[in-house]
């Protein structure tokens, strides 16, 4: 037994792959030569961060567009040529992603992981905030630098943490004499800014670059640059760059899902013993991405919610249509035999409109005449992806 599981191993690591060249170059951490199509956003932030290299403090900017519109991969490589240009360090990039844990959690947290980044060994917790501050501020004014301050998905960071330490950090500057820090926030969550204290909104959007969505046409140039480093020459049917592109621009031209999906179809065609990529890999693929998105979405939901789609998928062995009306039914009797307070019927109306966004389903008004009117749901997820998702939340209720 031990003997198979060693061929196994070994045959894994002596076999080469005859379609990948390099699977890297399609991975999210693969920094690309090229950045396409972003020419106008690269440009407005080398512009508005310029004046660093004259000692002034350029404005903060506040970069914002859905997931996957290259919001990092522009910041960093135009952060980078900056700190390469000044060339007598007399600028300083300090990247903190919100989104990692342990780092952002807390302001307190956030400022310890900054003055770690300026070289001093602070405690992760224990001092006063105003302490860790003032070690900050020392710290920073010690450098006598212009510092860019780039604070990448920092609604994660107002989330976990609330806004005043966004405050804290645009007030920064009068504390100090030799340097100066400008912020660039990023986020792709559209309503973060508004959601903001408004002092901290103008501050923080002294500038602002958007990231629009990429359309087919640019997904397709990302794609074929990467395929170039990722796969063999040949290797790569003609329509499959394209049809990568088509899903991905489907689903707000995410170019972070578009990699993913020709990465999957690759790996899909090699398990299958083709020698090529071909189209029907990459609809494998996305039918694989799909089913995995949709689950993720599910795991993220409310109780509240994740008792409706119960009711809904349970519904739909018996019926192929569902009455809102009788989905409501159902859902109280769920609810009062796990002894939970159900919500109002207006209540499970919006979701239901939520989820007819997400795709889980699709939702039709329909005139029974003296009756009134009542909805008509039908879901729209496969069955054995309906059962996958049942099971889950079956063993979270423990039904
Ligand atoms: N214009 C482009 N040219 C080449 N590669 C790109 C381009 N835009 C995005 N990519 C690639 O797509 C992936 C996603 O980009 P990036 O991480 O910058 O997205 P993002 O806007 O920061 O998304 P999120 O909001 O989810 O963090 C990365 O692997 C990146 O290398
Ligand atoms: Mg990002």
């Amino acid at each position: 037994m031990q003997q198979e599981i060693a061929k196994i191993f070994e045959s894994y690591l002596t076999k080469k792959s005859t379609i990948f060249r390099l699977k890297e170059a399609l991975s999210p951490k693969f920094l690309p030569d090229k950045i396409l199509h972003r020419d106008e956003q690269i440009n407005a932030l080398a512009h508005i961060l310029a004046p660093s290299l004259k000692r002034e403090k350029p404005s903060n900017v506040f970069v914002y567009g859905k997931s996957g519109t290259g919001k990092t991969l522009v910041i960093l490589h135009v952060c980078r040529e900056l700190e390469k240009f000044s060339g007598e360090n007399s600028v300083k990039v300090l990247y903190v992603n919100c989104k990692m844990r342990k780092v952002a959690d807390t302001e307190y947290r956030l400022i310890a992981f900054l003055c770690r980044a300026l070289g001093k060994p602070v405690p992760a917790t224990g001092l006063p905030t105003y302490e860790i501050y003032k070690e900050f501020f020392d710290l920073l004014d010690k450098e006598g630098k212009i510092f860019i301050l780039v604070l990448d998905e920092i609604d994660r960071l107002v989330k976990k943490s609330g806004d005043e330490v966004l405050y804290n950090l645009t007030r920064i500057n009068s504390e100090l004499q030799n340097s100066s820090v400008s912020i660039v926030g990023i986020s792709n969550d559209v309503t973060f800014k508004l959601k903001l204290d408004p002092r901290i909104r103008s501050s923080l959007g002294e500038e602002e670059i958007i990231f629009p969505p990429y359309d087919a046409f640019q997904l397709k140039d990302i794609l074929s640059e990467r395929a170039k480093l990722a796969f063999f020459e040949d290797k790569v049917n003609e329509g499959v760059i394209e049809k990568c592109a088509a899903y991905a621009a489907r689903e707000h031209g995410d170019a972070r899902r578009a990699l993913e999906l020709l990465r999957l179809a690759g790996e899909i065609a090699e398990r299958m013993g083709s020698p090529m990529v071909m189209e029907e890999h990459v609809d494998l693929a996305n039918e694989k991405m799909e089913r995995e998105t949709l689950i993720e979405v599910v795991k993220k939901q409310t109780l509240h919610a994740k008792l409706i789609i119960h009711c809904l998928i349970n519904e739909m062995y018996r019926n192929q249509r569902i009455y809102s009306g009788d989905l409501y039914d159902i859902y109280c009797k769920v609810c009062r035999q796990l002894s939970i307070r159900p919500l109002t019927q207006r209540r499970v109306s919006d979701f239901l409109n939520e989820f007819d966004i997400l795709g889980i389903i699709s939702n039709k008004t329909i005139s029974r005449g003296r009756y009134g009117r009542t909805r008509e749901i039908v879901l729209t997820i496969p069955e054995d992806l309906a059962r996958e998702v049942e099971k889950m939340l079956k063993a979270e209720f423990g039904i």
